[in-house]
């Protein structure tokens, strides 16, 4: 279109030789501006023909409502890219700090499980969480509260010591799955955190087979280890107060590095801890994975087995059935007994954190046999008798953990005492020896149903 205009004015420039010389060059300008005015003419003319206006008008009142809308849409003064991208950062940034804050109200709350209260319209990052010996009395407990917390849990078990009773109340639930698995064979997850607990506990379970316990704790740890290295995935190791053997030093401190009979009969759970502890630090110096060491002191709670020989349960079966509690030695030597939700606050605590540890995790509480003989008669049957039998072989004489460096890092320190965590354990037993009674008559009582804590 232009250049047709600027043609047809070329046109008409052609027309000047015409005129006579002197007046050539004011002509020519007359010209010119006769020529611009008639090509200006003929734009106005284009643009009022064939509605072309109209079109032009429509098309800024489109343009403009587009940008009045875009505008409006959003609260940022700014329209720049630059200063959203600036503001989005900023709004996540304080909505993850709301997502900590009600985080830490949930963990603090913990003592009556997690309240885990997520702010609207952000969701928590749910973790994918295997846990070995996950159907056992701590493990299933553990399971419990990372159910709870939303995570999605694996528990790896070949319920050698534990029950499916302990987890069947998720069964059915998405996020939970239970693999019958031996921890001496490899095993391939895709998990974010393991809680590696496969390991009989008690010593009438642990002396059962020894060898088989060392492998469990020396060839199971490493095949754990393995995946975690290979996975990224951050690993905690449940390790035992045994690992300091009989004391020499008392309250025992983690620096402490034990007094242990390598060649006797506990040998294989004492040792097997102490090399599974060995090798997780060596994974975590050498291939750099994330681990957390928990050094757990004397545990009881809903889910023991009833005769697995720890003197809580066998004290508490004992004097339910009216039968006398058996004390071992004279009585004298020392434990300290932590409760069970406790002991799942302080792994978790320790799994979440920043510190590798070794942490002691127990009650620093410290009771003779003989006086946690009293308790349990005092809870149970007050004219309960007490009958002395030998000693085992390498029964520690003293046991208390010194627990400043879980309080300091972790922030953590039990919260249950004896006199509280006893009535719970003791109504657990009741409901599985008189349950199991009820059904078949049989003294033997380690296979009942059980109820979830
Ligand atoms: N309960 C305590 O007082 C205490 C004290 C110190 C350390 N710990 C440690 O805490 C962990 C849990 O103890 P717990 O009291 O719950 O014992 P538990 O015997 O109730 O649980 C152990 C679980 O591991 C499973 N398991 C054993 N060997 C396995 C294997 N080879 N492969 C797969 N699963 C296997 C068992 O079937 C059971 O479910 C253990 O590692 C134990 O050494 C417990």
């Amino acid at each position: 279109m232009a250049s047709e205009l600027i043609y047809r004015g070329a046109g008409h420039d052609d027309e000047a030789p015409y005129h006579s010389p002197s007046g050539a060059s004011s002509s020519k300008r007359i010209t010119k501006k006769w020529a611009s005015n008639v090509a200006s003419c003929k734009a106005i003319r284009y643009l009022l023909g064939e509605q072309r206006i109209l079109f032009v008008l429509v098309g800024i009142a489109i343009a403009s409502v587009f940008f009045f809308l875009v505008s409006s849409s959003s609260s940022s003064p700014s329209s720049s890219s630059s200063s959203v991208l600036f503001r989005t950062a900023n709004n996540f940034r304080s909505d993850m700090e709301d997502f900590e804050r009600y985080r830490s109200v949930g963990i603090e709350g913990s003592r009556g499980g997690f309240v885990g209260k997520i702010p609207l319209g952000l969701k928590r990052k749910m973790k994918r969480v295997v846990v070995t010996g996950g159907a056992g009395f701590v493990g299933s407990h553990l399971v419990d509260r990372l159910m709870e917390r939303g995570d999605s849990v694996i528990v790896v078990d070949n319920f050698f010591t534990g029950r499916k009773d302990n987890v069947k109340h998720h069964f059915g639930n998405p996020r939970f799955e239970m693999i019958r698995h031996d921890v001496v064979e490899p095993i391939l997850l895709e998990v974010d955190q393991i809680y590696h607990l496969a390991c009989p506990a008690s010593p009438v379970h642990y002396k059962f087979n020894p060898v088989k316990t060392i492998k469990t704790n020396v060839v199971g740890t490493l095949n754990m280890l393995g995946l975690a290295k290979r996975i990224g995935a951050r690993f905690l190791l449940t390790s035992t107060s045994e690992v300091y053997g009989d004391p020499l030093q008392h309250p025992q401190v983690e620096t402490y590095w034990g007094n242990v009979n390598p060649i006797g009969v506990r040998s294989c759970y004492d040792e097997g801890k102490r090399t599974a502890e060995t090798l997780a630090m060596d994974y975590h110096r050498g291939a750099n994975v994330e681990v957390r060491i928990a050094r757990i002191f004397n545990t009881y709670g809903p889910r023991m087995c009833i005769d697995d020989g720890r003197v809580v349960s066998n004290f508490v079966a004992q004097a339910l059935r009216k039968e006398p509690m058996t004390v071992y030695g004279d009585g004298k030597q020392t434990r300290s007994f932590q409760y069970v939700s406790d002991l799942v606050d302080g792994l978790m605590r320790l799994m979440e954190g920043e510190d590798v540890g070794p942490f002691n995790l127990g009650n620093p509480g410290e009771f003779t046999m003989l006086e946690l003989a009293q308790v349990v008669k005092e809870t149970i049957d007050p004219n309960a008798k007490i009958i002395f039998k030998l000693n085992t072989a390498d029964d520690p004489h003293k046991r208390k953990p010194d627990i400043t460096k879980a309080k300091e890092i972790l922030g953590w320190e039990p919260a249950v005492t004896l006199r509280e965590g006893l009535p719970l354990m003791i109504s657990d037993f009741r409901r599985r020896i008189f349950g199991e009674y009820e059904k078949s008559g049989s003294t033997t009582t380690t296979t009942t149903t059980t109820k979830s804590s």
